[in-house]
């Protein structure tokens, strides 16, 4: 086993400006074989494995500006020096964050290098899926910290490094005794795992689903809350 692998216990800290580049490779590296984020938007990949990034880089960027985004990182020392060993996108959803994203909208496009490793006509699959989603964020759900990205390193993953991030954001849920909710990744088990560990529940809908959806047919994307107590 090699010295990376053996660090175990993360610190959890918010986020800064200059962490975004090696925050997206993380995303990049965790994400390689993703149905979704692999396969289909980044069929050349593996020609280009050093442009996927660019993809979450463009993501973060967008949202950096959105006070009620929270970013974070999870770290380890390694040789005395701070390793970043995953990063998570929380939103604080509610009115707040829906007037900045709208006062925002037109002027977030970030200038970033073309992503060689993507299909142009796929980038944006996820975006143009956004009116298939039906908006079960209302009532009890309508305030609620949302989980919008999480990834941890390969050579870290399995060390709760991706719980600690989550707890993160499920604290603060708490704390306001709010919902939380999360749009699980394709492959299931991780909905099933380690999504079900945190106690969100599935609630029987995807985000993949609905007719003339440009996601329908890829796995995954199970909607799941953790509800207020
Ligand atoms: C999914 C991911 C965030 C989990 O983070 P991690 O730090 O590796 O996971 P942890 O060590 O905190 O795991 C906690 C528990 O969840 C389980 N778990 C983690 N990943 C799992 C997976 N892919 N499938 C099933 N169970 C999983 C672990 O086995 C562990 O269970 P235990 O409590 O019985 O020991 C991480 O593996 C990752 O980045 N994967 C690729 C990208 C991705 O899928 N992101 C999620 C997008 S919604």
């Amino acid at each position: 086993m090699d010295s990376l692998s053996k660090t175990t216990e993360a610190t959890i800290r918010l986020a800064h400006a200059d962490d975004q580049f090696i925050m997206a490779s993380i995303a990049a590296r965790a994400n390689f074989d993703d149905d979704l984020f692999g396969k289909i938007i980044h069929p050349y990949r593996e020609q280009y494995p050093e442009d996927m990034h660019i993809f979450w880089l463009k993501k973060f960027r967008k949202a950096w500006h959105n006070p009620y985004n929270l970013f974070l990182v999870s770290t380890v020392q390694h040789n005395g020096s701070e390793l970043i060993t995953g990063m998570a996108q929380w939103s604080r959803r509610g009115e707040h964050f829906n007037e900045y994203q709208a006062l925002l909208k037109e002027c977030l496009e970030p200038a970033l290098p073309v992503n060689r490793a993507a299909d142009p006509q796929m980038e944006n699959l996820i975006e143009r899926s956004g009116s298939y989603l039906p908006d079960l964020w209302t009532g009890d759900r309508f305030e609620c910290w949302r989980l919008n990205g999480l990834a941890i390193d390969p050579v870290h993953q399995g060390n709760r490094h991706g719980t600690a991030l989550v707890r993160y954001g499920l604290d603060l849920a708490a704390k306001e005794n709010i919902a939380a909710s999360v749009i699980s990744a394709a492959k299931k088990e991780v909905a099933e795992g380690f999504y079900a560990k945190l106690g969100f529940k599935s609630i029987g809908i995807r985000a993949v689903d609905g007719e003339g959806n440009p996601l329908s047919g890829i796995e995954g994307g199970q909607i799941m809350f953790k509800d207020k107590q």
